[in-house]
């Protein structure tokens, strides 16, 4: 059904006015004035903002890792993710164990059919490639419509590839367009740590970060940043976390590098000492990169600010506390990795952003969706609030004050890592391709009718050349 959205004002990446928006047909059909609502349902946002819905580049839903599974689904994820302002999710698909790459992308597909409420696409995470699984690769991305290749250089007993493998990567990113995603930490030198705490006895969550200094983020962020040069592909670093891998990102980009590089909320509002917590408590903020020290907190607002790094993710990786968390009860390595946070990456990002002056409204529209639209293949489909573009959309009241808390939030997980924290502005209604997923602050979607987003590699298959060494 047509929506006419009067009295708001619109907020882009580019822009903040007051007009009406009118919806048909899942896309924006007119922007302006006294516009003809003609039958359709007239929503008053009047003293909203109305801005383009949010686009989480980086979430593990369903995901199995560290010996178990995240506790999100597709269908609580989705719920949650649309409750905070996200109508795109970029989800990280999982090939380790397959033979045939293609059918990772066939069981991802399965977790997400009939259960995602916003729309969605795939990264293909790799592991160690064989010649068997890299010669399938620029194949599997273009049959499937996906345009990012992720790859690990930590968690050396689970997905943590070699340095062959990583520039392997490089070079089908560089002949295909795709862009690489990597995860920027030392994961050998970080098990010699990790064994050599344990051997000492320590066994606490606090020696998950001891044990994951930031030397070993910004030494393997030169190291992907050089390689991919070489190899001539795009570099995205994810989770981005202290000066040491931020002032390494910089001097690549100020050396005309093609790197691009995202951060998280956790690391822009929290930092190491919560993993100090009494007792197990820390549990709950384990996840990698660990939380810094508070003085890299300005480090990643001002590249954020002034465009250094580009988005934000969630990085939702959830595992119940009094759950899945305590599989490192007696032993810190064994807690699973990763926090919830895909519902609050939007409203956290406006409050500790805009509200208390770190970034623009603009500066807040790019890094929380255009941006990742921008460089994932999906603009201007999705990430911004145009004439012909689909209609995700959020309604933002920018005056509530409310707390974040595990009690209310819509996540399958029974804690919240920024519990407590006093925040400013919330979404109040969402729509996804003109349909509301969520209306006055209740969820009226359905389970999977979120659409699957096929992204085109920028280097179709006729024009590529046979990868060399490529580089610049
Ligand atoms: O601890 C984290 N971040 N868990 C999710 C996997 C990853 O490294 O992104
Ligand atoms: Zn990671
Ligand atoms: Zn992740």
């Amino acid at each position: 059904m047509k929506k006419l959205i009067t009295g708001g004002t619109v907020v882009t990446a580019a822009d903040e006015y007051r007009a009406d928006v009118l919806v048909e047909d899942g896309k924006v059909a007119q922007i302006g004035h006294d516009l003809d609502a003609g039958g359709a349902e007239v929503v008053d946002a009047s003293g909203l903002l109305v801005f383009p819905g949010g686009i989480d580049p980086h979430t593990h839903l369903d995901m199995p890792f560290n010996n178990t599974v995240t506790d999100d689904d597709w269908e609580t994820g989705t719920i949650a993710a649309a409750h905070g302002g996200t109508t795109t999710i970029i989800d990280f698909c999982l090939t380790a164990g397959e033979k045939r790459l293609k059918d990772a992308v066939v069981k991802w597909h399965e977790k997400a059919d009939g259960k995602a409420v916003i729309d969605y696409g795939f990264h293909l995470m790799v592991g160690e490639l064989n010649e068997d699984t890299l010669s399938q690769l620029p194949d599997v991305l273009e049959e499937e419509g996906i345009a990012s290749v992720k790859v690990f250089l930590a968690y050396a007993r689970e997905f943590q590839a070699s340095d062959r493998t990583l520039f392997q990567a490089f070079k089908v990113g560089a002949d295909t367009g795709a862009v690489v995603l990597v995860h920027c930490e030392n994961g050998s030198v970080i098990d010699e740590l990790v064994d050599t705490a344990l051997a000492e006895g320590h066994t606490e969550p606090k020696y998950h970060y001891l044990t994951r200094p930031p030397q070993l983020e910004g030494e393997a962020t030169k190291r992907a940043i050089e390689l991919a040069n070489l190899a001539g592909a795009k570099l995205y670093v994810v989770h981005v976390t202290c000066k040491e891998a931020v002032d390494e990102i910089i001097e690549a980009r100020n050396k005309g590098y093609d790197v691009l590089g995202e951060t998280c909320p956790p690391y822009l509002t929290l930092d190491q000492t919560y993993l100090e917590k009494p007792g197990f408590e820390g549990a709950k903020y384990v996840w990698s990169p660990p939380l810094r020290e508070k003085s890299n907190q300005d480090v990643l607002w001002h590249a954020l600010q002034s465009g250094q790094l580009q988005t934000i993710g969630s990085d939702q990786c959830s595992f119940n506390f009094n759950g899945k968390k305590r599989l490192g009860i007696d032993d810190f390595s064994k807690i699973p990795n990763g926090g919830p946070f895909i519902e609050d990456r939007f409203g956290v990002l406006y409050s500790e952003g805009v509200v208390k002056g770190r970034i623009s409204l603009q500066e807040f529209v790019a890094v929380v969706s255009t941006n990742a639209a921008k460089t994932f293949g999906l603009f201007p489909q999705k990430g911004t609030i145009a004439v012909g573009s689909d209609a995700d959309i959020v309604l933002f009241d920018p005056g509530v004050e409310r707390t974040i808390s595990a009690s209310t939030h819509h996540m399958n997980v029974d804690y919240n890592a920024f519990e407590g924290m006093e925040v400013r502005g919330e979404p109040v209604s969402v729509m996804v391709r003109g349909e509301w997923v969520i209306k006055d602050r209740k969820f009226v979607g359905n389970p999977g009718s979120g659409m699957y987003l096929r992204r085109e590699l920028a280097n179709a298959k006729t024009e590529r050349q046979p990868v060399g060494l490529g580089g610049k």
